[in-house]
């Protein structure tokens, strides 16, 4: 049974273009079934949409910034996704909260990658609440999505140093290389079960 793979950006797509390199480097296709079938944006300047291009990887925008409401907004979304019959949603840098109904909807196959040791640091800033709060290791976590935000069972987590003369750019940077070992890896667990 095919399994397609759609991933969800909002900017530069650096997760995406390692789970794509991953699919083809550890051959998702033959031994999974699974293709990378779309890279969706809600944001049409995304720069990754452009890098999946080059990769032959169909792409697609659902511009927030249409939409009245976020039901509205996640209702196209939806029928975006579902057009390519995934079973397996991926947010790569996906900057939207969702509604209880699309999670819903994808309940047991949509993944998204945070950038802090969940539970700690849900939201935004991670980076800079981490130092501010004197943590000695930072990191990242890959989890199943629920209706509550950053908050699903996790699957897998990268660790990473705070260094002392650390700043959220330079933390971010660190922490956003293992996401890019961390999420094709989990990603491959996910397909493997
Ligand atoms: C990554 O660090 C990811 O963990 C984070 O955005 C960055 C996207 O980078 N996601 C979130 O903050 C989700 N709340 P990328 O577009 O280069 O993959």
């Amino acid at each position: 049974m095919p399994s397609n793979i759609v991933i969800l950006i909002s900017g530069s797509g650096s997760n995406m273009t390692a789970i794509v390199r991953a699919a083809a480097a550890r051959r998702w296709q033959a031994r999974f079934g699974a293709r990378v079938a779309a890279v969706l944006s809600n944001r049409p300047e995304a720069a990754g949409l452009a890098l999946a291009r080059e990769q032959g990887i169909a792409t697609g925008v659902v511009d927030h910034k249409a939409f009245g409401s976020r039901e509205a907004f996640d209702t196209a979304l939806a029928a975006a996704i579902d057009a390519h019959a995934p079973s397996l949603v991926v947010l790569a840098g996906f900057m939207r909260i969702l509604t209880p109904g699309f999670v819903a909807h994808y309940a047991g196959r949509l993944v998204n990658i945070h950038p802090s040791l969940l539970p700690a640091f849900p939201g935004l800033n991670t980076h800079q609440r981490a130092i501010d709060a004197g943590c000695k290791v930072a990191g990242a976590t890959v989890h199943e999505v629920t209706a509550e935000l950053d908050h699903g069972p996790i699957l897998a987590q990268a660790v990473v140093p705070v260094l002392p003369e650390d700043t959220a750019a330079t933390l971010a940077e660190r922490v956003l290389s293992q996401e890019h070992r961390l999420y094709p890896q989990a990603i491959e667990h996910w397909l493997a079960r």
